[in-house]
């Protein structure tokens, strides 16, 4: 069995989208509960609804994919009244909603005081990792604004959340970050966003591919898979083991969601490798998955998860 248990619920396998790919209205996160997919994550919201950058915003090349979409989406509004009916609707199907901010630190909490006195009792995935208005780096590599801000938040929000954070690439910025949230009673973490600010060239043109930022832009996909690894496994080590993990990044077969598993991640979600594939990616997943826990000899996940080999 693929079962994975996830905060207090069972889920047929631990498979889920990442946020940004295929969650950004009611009839796409209809087709994710309906897929394979064991649960899903809705659309980072804003307080506002945005348009987002220009086009070309989001491309797809070889070992994976560029973006810098500049967070367009329908507004908080719109995804707490998607994820109160759906919670109404089909309470035995868990998904979690992912809450952003354009605007800094004060719209991270005032979308999350909305949410508290809202009727949405679920998940919430709070997104440190997004882009913002220019003049600061993204909340998660801030880590005394991030102090404060779950500080802020804690104080009112008394629902289940996690928070997804960008890559780190240094073992002092792996202690930092985990010195924060073990302050908290945060339920997940999530690693990784995109690796930051990329740039990719078209090799006939040479010219960047998306038009915002002059072609800078998020990194997902084949590249990342070693980044994001390092992060579960580091994340995992430093973390109160009531803090669960989600595994993000570089996932395009049963093999790598195998490894991060090992490495200790309970979820795994997929973000380039559904973009190019399509919904059909959760059935390949969970049968490639399947058959990498019957060849060693697994029945289930718990077996191997978070037990990496060292030498
Ligand atoms: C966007 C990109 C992100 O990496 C993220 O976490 C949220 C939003 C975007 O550009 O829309």
């Amino acid at each position: 069995t693929l079962q994975a248990t996830f905060y207090g619920h069972t889920y047929d396998n631990p498979f889920m989208n990442a946020s940004g790919v295929h969650c950004m209205t009611t009839t796409e996160l209809d087709a994710l509960a309906d897929s394979a997919a064991g649960s899903f994550v809705t659309k980072s919201a804003t307080a506002e609804a945005r348009e987002g950058n220009p086009e070309p915003r989001y491309v797809n090349v070889d070992l994976g994919s560029i973006n810098s979409m500049g967070l367009p989406n329908l507004g908080l509004d719109y995804y707490l009244d998607d994820a109160i009916k759906r919670q109404a609707s089909h309470p035995d199907q868990p998904f979690v909603m992912s809450v952003a901010s354009y605007q800094g630190f004060n719209e991270y909490v005032a979308n999350m005081r909305k949410i508290q006195e809202s009727d949405y009792t679920g998940l919430v995935e709070l997104n440190l990792s997004c882009p913002n208005v220019p003049g600061k780096p993204q909340m998660a590599y801030d880590f005394e604004d991030t102090d404060k801000l779950l500080t802020e938040i804690f104080a009112f929000y008394t629902k289940p959340f996690g928070v997804k954070l960008p890559p780190y690439f240094d073992i002092m910025h792996f202690d930092k970050i985990a010195a924060v949230l073990n302050q908290f009673d945060l339920k997940f973490v999530n690693c990784i966003n995109s690796i930051g600010n990329g740039l990719y060239i078209d090799e006939a043109t040479d010219t960047v591919v998306i038009k915002p930022k002059g072609g800078f832009g998020g990194i997902g996909g084949e590249y990342v898979k070693p980044t994001a690894l390092a992060n579960v496994r580091a994340l995992k080590q430093r973390l109160n083991p009531s803090i669960e993990i989600i595994g993000t990044g570089g996932i395009l077969t049963g093999r790598d969601a195998y490894e991060h598993l090992l490495c200790g991640a309970s979820m795994l979600q997929v973000g380039t490798q559904l973009e190019k594939e399509g919904l059909g990616v959760f059935e390949r997943l969970t049968a490639e998955l399947l058959a990498i826990l019957e060849a060693k000899g697994y029945a289930s996940i718990a077996e191997f998860k978070g037990m990496l080999g060292t030498l």
